[in-house]
């Protein structure tokens, strides 16, 4: 008997030396012991089993694995020790828990009705299958959340999903010990909430009579001409907080102002600037008319937000706050008046006031404000907590001035962003945000002092819905990167990234699949590393790990006969070499298979006589659009629509300059330069382009070529020669008004760079 217990501690010790955990987000702590065997139930001793946890806990092992859930007090395979009613609470963090499934023990002990509820998603995905049944992965788990707020976002206005999709997008939540769920209730497309006191905002503002197919940056853009809307009664939102709060959720509404308002303004115009009376948009984007900042709607707001307060529990109410344009403010007397009397010296100060009243407001009923980080503009209101997206700083700024902060910044949580940049990948806004960024996601950035990091709250995914038209498509673009997000927001020291990949591909593929989730594959996709190389460039096809076997086959195309296929490897290379100076390029494509035979990953390159040159960066692309960094522009791939972010270089200053070193003089009749024009993005097409060309990196005047620029790849005849090459691009000095983003600085995209 000796023996075997010190065999099973060998063996544990062991099995802990190379554990992969099972459980995500990561646990503070993770030692796996010995498989115990469930036959059809798991019976267990639940007398200090919450009653919400034991049915929760009942209906995921029912439907997930059809056990049933049974209790005893004789023998019980674990039982739940001190925590639900917190007669006496272990030594254990508010929302933490302990797991002891070993030869010593088998309590699970949680420092709350929520720690007990964490503990038994653990639970559940320790929970396995093998040739000999269901069994559970007995464990030591020591386990606490790093952060408070842990959220996801979802916008139910430019799509809307029922009360049940809105449960299930919970239920997924739940599983992975996010707390907060985000509902973004109003927007310029479809009000979602019942308001008594003002009926029409969804019998009007409910409906919109068109939808945009295709994406905003298409020209001509193109409609469906279909009525499309849909709203919650407060019957049913009660509903769905109720559901929320079983699941240790809490449901923070937002309710969008003074911007993003135009399906409330359909319902009562009398409340903009102008009192026009129009429709419910059925278009993205930004729009000029926004809630006028007269007594009357500060006076409706505070009506709507009676309604909102009743059926919310939550601590935080979201007011939205963000792209405000303020032309009509700017030409409305009634928002002058409202100027003059409280000595405000500009508009932004008009929203400070406008948000002000909000807080006020809240506060006095018990509430706190929280709202997008331009409620920092014209000063931030006493009371508000930031909600920071554009970037970092706006969150940095708000905990300096000691005010409460979550991260969402679109570079790591932006959601509605692409993951890959595979062909099949869904229409999504646009943007890069793969698996691997948002594990990169801490949501306290660098240079806050510990006393301004407690600020932090936590972070959140958002899920902007305007290319999000299915529940399917939501789960898509939601898993797997809300597990990255959730190891960012629980976990005291994530694992790195490798090891993440390495848990979730081992056990949450399997877990998902078993919850029925359309996770998206994009990570299956081979990554392209592409470096210089002489002559040309090395392209690396990136497989995830040793056990995933593919094949790269290239053909030619465009004029040149196809070569046959290519078998190769995991982790293989190939060389591509720049076409001869003076000929054409020639054009290769590649394809990657997987042994299933699934999967395609088709890119072409254009192996042109610059291909993999030397550049000098004058000026730097912005971070978040600096995929590969100079490289970008000469590694033979082509920036393609829809625009997927790692293609191009994304720069948000004036001008763009860079120098190409060909290596040695040659003669060069033209440049040739790729652009992109996604203004409903910001993004537009630059002024003009200047070229000079010299021997030794002096610039002679004379050697100066300028052009207009009128297509997304324009071309400059050149008759010289040189072996440097300088591209001056002057962006448009501004985003013309009445455009989206009109009178801010437009975005310049660029991409390969010809020279011939
Ligand atoms: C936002 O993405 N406009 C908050
Ligand atoms: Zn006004």
């Amino acid at each position: 008997m000796k023996n075997l217990v010190l065999v099973l501690m060998w063996v544990l010790l062991v099995n802990q030396a190379s554990a992969q955990c099972p459980i995500i987000p990561s646990p503070s702590f993770y030692s796996p012991g010995m498989k115990y065997r469930i036959e059809s139930a798991l019976v267990l001793d639940s007398t200090e089993l919450d009653v919400n946890n034991w049915n929760y806990f009942k209906s995921c092992l029912k439907n997930l694995f059809d056990i049933d859930l049974k209790h005893t007090e004789a023998n019980p395979l674990f039982h739940f020790g001190a925590s639900p009613n917190l007669s006496q609470p272990p030594n254990i963090a508010d929302e933490g828990y302990i797991i002891d499934l070993t030869l010593m023990g088998n309590s699970i002990d949680a420092g709350s009705r929520s720690g007990q509820f964490y503990a038994i998603n653990s639970l559940l995905q320790l929970i396995s299958h093998d040739e000999n049944g269901w069994y559970i992965q007995g464990a030591t788990v020591r386990d606490e959340p790093a952060f408070k707020w842990r959220g996801l976002h979802l916008d139910v206005s430019r799509h809307f999903f029922s009360v049940d999709e809105v449960k299930r997008y919970i239920d997924l939540m739940a599983l992975y010990k996010f707390n907060t769920f985000h509902w973004h209730l109003t927007d310029d497309q479809g009000w979602r909430i019942e308001i008594k006191q003002y009926p029409k905002l969804t019998e009007v503002g409910a409906y919109r009579d068109s939808t945009m197919l295709g994406h905003y940056s298409d020209q001509p853009r193109i409609f469906d001409k279909n009525a499309y809307g849909g709203f919650y009664t407060q019957d049913e939102i009660r509903e769905v907080v109720k559901y929320a709060q079983e699941r240790h959720i809490t449901v923070v509404p937002e309710i969008e102002l003074p911007g993003h308002s135009r399906a409330a303004l359909a319902a009562y115009p009398e409340l903009s600037c102008t009192g026009l009376q129009q429709g419910v948009p059925g278009t993205w984007g930004i729009f000029d008319d926004i809630y006028c900042s007269k007594q009357e709607t500060i006076d409706f707001m505070k009506n709507v937000l009676s309604e909102v307060i009743e059926l919310f529990p939550s601590e935080y109410i979201h007011i939205g706050g963000d792209e405000a344009p303020k032309v009509r403010w700017e030409a409305c007397p009634n928002c002058k008046k409202v100027m003059d009397e409280n000595e405000l010296a500009n508009t932004h100060e008009l929203q400070s006031y406008f948000i002000k009243q909000m807080d006020e407001f809240l506060t006095s009923k018990g509430k706190k404000l929280i709202g997008w980080d331009e409620i920092l503009e014209g000063g931030l209101s006493p009371n508000a907590a930031v909600m920071s997206w554009r970037g970092m700083q706006g969150g940095i700024e708000a905990a300096q001035q000691k005010h409460e902060v979550v991260m969402t910044p679109t570079t790591y949580c932006y959601f509605d962003y692409y993951q890959s940049s595979h062909p099949s990948e869904p229409l999504a806004i646009g943007g890069y945000l793969p698996l691997e960024k948002v594990y990169k996601f801490n949501p306290v950035p660098n240079g806050l002092s510990a006393d301004e990091a407690k600020y932090i709250l936590g972070g959140q995914a958002n899920l902007w819905a305007e290319y999000i038209t299915s529940l399917e498509q939501l789960e898509y673009m939601t898993y797997p990167r809300a597990l990255a997000l959730a190891q960012s927001v629980w976990c005291h020291e994530k694992p790195s990234f490798e090891a993440f990949l390495s848990d979730y591909l081992a056990y949450q593929e399997d877990f998902l699949e078993r919850n029925d989730v359309n996770y998206a594959r994009s990570i299956h996709q081979p990554q392209l590393e592409i470096s210089r190389k002489k002559n040309g460039i090395n392209v690396h096809f990136k497989g995830m790990g040793d056990d995933y076997h593919f094949t790269v086959s290239t053909k030619e195309i465009g004029g040149y006969s196809m070569s046959g296929g290519q078998a190769m490897g995991v982790n293989d290379t190939l060389f591509f070499e720049k076409a001869p100076w003076g000929t054409d390029p020639k054009i290769i494509q590649t394809s990657v298979l997987d042994e299933a035979g699934r999967s395609s990953l088709v890119n072409r390159f254009v192996l042109h006589s610059n291909l993999g040159a030397e550049i000098e960066m004058v000026t730097q692309p912005h971070p978040k659009y600096n995929h590969n960094g100079s490289l970008n522009l000469v590694d033979g791939i082509i920036g393609t629509l829809p625009w997927k972010g790692s293609q191009w270089l994304g720069f948000d200053t004036s001008y763009v300059e860079f120098i190409v070193d060909l290596g040695e003089e040659k003669d060069i009749s033209s440049v040739e330069l790729g652009f992109l024009d996604q203004n409903g993005s910001w993004i537009y097409l630059p002024e003009q382009i200047t070229v000079q060309v010299s021997k030794n990196s002096k610039w002679c005047l004379k050697k100066k070529f300028t052009t207009k620029v009128e297509s997304t790849d324009p071309t400059l005849l050149l008759n010289t020669s040189g072996r440097y090459v300088r591209v001056r691009i002057e962006a448009m000095e501004q985003i013309p008004i009445g455009q989206e983003g009109g009178g801010n600085m437009p975005w310049t995209f660029i991409d390969e760079i010809q020279i011939r």
